[in-house]
């Protein structure tokens, strides 16, 4: 999809359709050219809303604001409404919310790219979106200038946290047997050739020699041998370092304590937060900010078999702490436990954020669309919060207490990797990945348990049946806010 930034109003734009996005239902805007026609298709300017005026070629979205969020959701309908339909472009105005800054132009044109993604791989007759080109007019609904340098940077930066997203989006929904730890590998060895971002991958051999073997034990039952991916992004003019480090299990059995036939279906989605670490680096480096940032993928398959790792057994983690398995289906802590030591040991940075699809608990607590932030520092969790909500993405603040930690002792271990209780079961998952924190992190680190927004079984906003990318808007915000006000 390309974009094209133009100081022509619409009407002198060449395009096959225009889109007027009718905000908070005025549908009486002097923009608004089609008021009976509009009156008559019953479209009073909801934010679902959508009406296509096939022989005027014009399509009406509503939008309850111009808010970021509305304006995103509302271009993504736009898109979607033009399914099927024989259009190839598109001529739009801009839609600012009052403080006139280009928000609102980057979550439009995010919207677009979001709203046309589809996976299609196994499907022999392909429906993907036609429209190719969309031509945006800098002449704004409410009469506001817009500085065209700002704008062309806005979409710029809309395209590559876009794109990114529909990257992650296409890894997390690829089959279990397409997409394995060595497939993830590939994936990310092959991005840094384009991208020029650093790429190592230990392989058995070496994770075994750097004593990851909670996360050795996990995979040991699996054909498909396990890898741990390290990406990195240094420019010169470094404001800060940030580390990143993904739950990637390309498929989540449950282990010996095998998942419920139900509850197995979709965890090839278990590997999504390593997949938005190789989404985010993918974007951090295609913006080049000026932020040190290092990816870490923990890429497992969890499987039966008979060298499985079982109920019963006592592992010991790379930082020598030693774990009582009493559930081989909490599996994501053990990567993550190792993974998150190795890549303390090799990278001391100001902020560490850790992405996976932890807990049902998670989705059971704060519902399909939002993730559940956690870790030992308050301002942390509001970094992660906040960004989440300019980013489009929902995020929550869950906090730890003392009551709860007390639940993962082991009477014959120094930890347990399941609760004795089982209500609070995200906070349990993310105290239990605290134990793997060393001290000079404690308070860099928030732990985002993306288990309800990863990959949801209906499209939601901007976001399709399937994978959503959870986590890399997001986090790209975040990066972009610590490129801009830090200094080293
Ligand atoms: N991958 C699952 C968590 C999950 C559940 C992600 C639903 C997405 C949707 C994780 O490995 C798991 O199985 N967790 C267990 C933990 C329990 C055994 C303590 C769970 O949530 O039931
Ligand atoms: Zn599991
Ligand atoms: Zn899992």
């Amino acid at each position: 999809m390309n974009f094209e930034l133009t100081q022509l109003p619409v009407e002198d734009i060449q395009g096959d359709l225009e889109l007027i996005i009718v905000i908070d239902n005025n549908t009486n805007h002097v923009f608004v050219q089609d008021k009976k026609l509009l009156k008559k298709a019953g479209f009073k300017g909801g934010q679902d809303e959508t009406c296509l005026l096939v022989s005027k070629n014009r399509l009406y979205v509503g939008a309850d604001s111009a808010l970021s969020k509305d304006i995103r959701t509302a271009a993504a309908n736009a898109i979607k409404a033009l399914k099927g339909t024989g259009y190839k472009s598109i001529k739009v105005a801009t839609y600012l919310y009052r403080n006139r800054c280009t928000n609102s132009l980057r979550a439009m044109v995010e919207g677009f790219i979001l709203g046309a993604y589809s996976f299609e791989q196994y499907k022999t007759k392909k429906n993907e979106n036609k429209i190719k080109h969309i031509t945006v007019s800098l002449d704004e609904y409410n009469g506001y200038k817009i500085n065209i340098e700002k704008a062309s940077i806005a979409v710029h930066n809309a395209q590559i946290t876009a794109d990114a997203t529909n990257f992650t989006r296409d890894i997390v929904n690829t089959t279990p047997d397409d997409c394995y730890p060595d497939v993830m590998a590939a994936i990310a060895e092959a991005m840094s050739n384009v991208t020029g971002l650093k790429c190592k991958v230990l392989k058995p051999k070496a994770l075994r020699k750097e004593k990851m073997e909670t996360l050795l034990a996990v995979a040991r039952a699996s054909r498909h041998k396990p890898r741990v991916i390290h990406l990195t992004h240094k420019p010169k003019n470094a404001k800060c370092v940030v580390t990143l480090v993904g739950k990637g299990l390309t498929y989540d059995s449950g282990g010996l304590s095998l998942k419920p036939a139900d509850f197995m279906v979709t965890m090839k989605s278990d590997k999504s937060g390593g997949s938005a670490v190789l989404g985010i680096m993918k974007a951090v480096s295609e913006m080049n900010l000026p932020v040190e940032v290092h990816g870490f993928v923990g890429a497992v398959e969890n499987m039966i078999g008979g060298d499985a790792y079982k109920p019963d057994d006592v592992l010991v983690a790379k930082n020598g702490k030693t774990i009582e398995i009493r559930n081989t289906d909490a599996e994501g802590r053990l990567v993550l436990a190792d993974t998150l030591c190795y890549a303390q040991q090799e990278v001391k940075s100001d902020y560490l954020f850790d992405f996976a699809t932890l807990t049902g608990a998670c989705v059971v607590g704060v519902g399909h669309y939002t993730s559940g932030v956690m870790g030992n520092s308050d301002e942390i969790k509001s970094l992660v919060v906040d960004a989440a909500k300019r980013s489009g993405e929902l995020a929550t603040a869950l906090d730890f207490n003392p009551y709860l930690k007390k639940t993962i002792k082991s009477e014959i271990a120094d930890v347990c990797n399941i609760s004795n209780t089982r209500y609070g079961g995200a906070i349990t998952a993310g105290q239990f990945l605290s134990e793997f924190i060393d001290e000079d992190h404690k308070d860099k680190w928030a732990h985002i348990d993306i288990a309800g927004p990863a990959f949801v079984e209906h499209a939601w906003g901007e976001n399709p049946f399937g994978a959503s990318g959870a986590g890399v808007r997001l986090m790209v915000k975040l990066i972009e806010k610590l490129a801009e006000s830090q200094e080293k």
